[in-house]
């Protein structure tokens, strides 16, 4: 027997037992059941998905219902308009209870994405955490600072360095013993990390000639091996001042005005007769004490004296190097160690903690 040699009635009630075995899963959304509540905003919008597809299957121009509606104008004259409201009902029911569910369900995912879009204002903030300079950073600007003050320019030159500018051009020929004390780190062909700054003093007068007043402040590198004092890679300023007429005068009375602004007025400098193959003569430079004015303490040894660094005037082979003329220029230099006047003045026992960047350390210098 087919669908439509059955009895009319009973294909109206088989339809709706059709639709009321599928329909029964959608049962939950109607009326305050909570179990709908807890649905994520995924899974309210696959059942809104399903519920579509039922109702196209129930409804629809193909549907069960649609085929009784059919049946209406085949049904004997005197049932037709009971069959025919049987039918209305049935189609009434049917759109009714999908329509509440519907709603239901327009209203789960409403809320879920009002849920997902919004911001929870009393969550705490992630804060950044804001960074500030390195000491050996603010130690270079305070030295840069004074110099440029001076009438000093700052030279910013280059780490890897041929044995030249390192050695030669400074006055130290090869199986010279100075070079012995800077032992190096090699790279290849010929080249190597620079271990003092003094090569920017040649560089400084072959770009800018003659009469030049620079400052040069940068890494140097030596193969030493670290311990409280020393580090394979540390700081140092160079100085270079060549005009006509420079005598060493003109050098003690800058290093005395740089102590004064860098540690006070009452600072004062001492100069030891000293060494050095790019500087004759050649001196060493100490400063009184900042902490204790030269009474001795702790911080200087209990010398009363701090070294500053080596200086002296600028050997004539080393201008003769950088193509200065030495019967009409002369000159005086000086190199200073940044980290060394950074671990005096923060009385730091180790100079690695410089270089070891641990945040714990460097954050008490914000
Ligand atoms: N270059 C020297 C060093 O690294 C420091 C120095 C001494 C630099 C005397 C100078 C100077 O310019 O005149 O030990």
């Amino acid at each position: 027997m087919t669908v439509s040699e059955r009895d009319p009635v009973q294909q109206v009630e088989a339809a709706r037992e059709a639709f009321e075995r599928e329909f029964e899963r959608f049962a939950r959304f109607i009326g305050d059941d909570v179990s709908a509540v807890g649905l994520s905003l995924k899974e309210a919008e696959a059942e809104q998905h399903a519920l579509a597809e039922l109702r196209a299957r129930h409804t629809g121009k193909k549907s069960a219902l649609a085929a009784c509606k059919k049946l209406i104008g085949r049904v004997a004259p005197e049932q037709r308009a009971e069959f025919g409201q049987l039918v209305q009902q049935q189609a009434a029911s049917i759109s009714e209870s999908i329509e509440q569910v519907d709603q239901k369900l327009n209203s789960l995912i409403e809320s879920a994405r009002t849920e997902r879009d919004s911001i929870d204002v009393s969550i705490p903030g992630r804060r950044p955490r804001p960074g500030h300079l390195h000491p050996i950073t603010l130690m270079r600007q305070r030295i840069d600072d004074i110099f440029v003050s001076m009438g000093y320019i700052v030279e910013d030159d280059r780490e890897i360095e041929t044995d030249f500018y390192n050695f030669d051009a400074l006055n130290i020929p090869e199986g010279h013993p100075a070079r012995d004390t800077q032992d190096k780190f090699y790279t290849t062909e010929g080249f190597a990390l620079r271990s003092q700054t003094s090569t920017v003093q040649i560089h400084a007068m072959q770009r800018r000639g003659a009469p030049v007043r620079m400052i040069a402040p940068g890494r140097v590198f030596r193969r030493d091996t670290p311990d409280p004092t020393h580090n394979p890679m540390f700081f140092q300023v160079e100085g270079l001042c060549v005009d006509r007429g420079i005598t060493m005068a003109h050098l003690k009375g800058t290093l005395a005005e740089f102590v004064h602004r860098l540690f006070g007025p009452e600072t004062q400098t001492r100069f030891r007769p000293s060494y050095f193959p790019f500087t004759e003569p050649s001196a060493e430079v100490d400063y009184s004490c900042f902490n204790c004015g030269g009474k001795g303490c702790r911080i200087c040894k209990h010398s009363g004296w701090i070294e500053l660094g080596g200086s002296g005037m600028v050997h004539p082979n080393v201008l003769r190097a950088a193509k200065v003329d030495p019967e009409e220029f002369t000159g005086f230099a000086f190199g200073l160690g940044i980290d060394r006047t950074c671990a005096r003045i923060y009385q730091l026992d180790d100079i690695r903690l410089l270089f070891e960047n641990d945040v714990r350390f460097l954050e008490q210098f914000r």
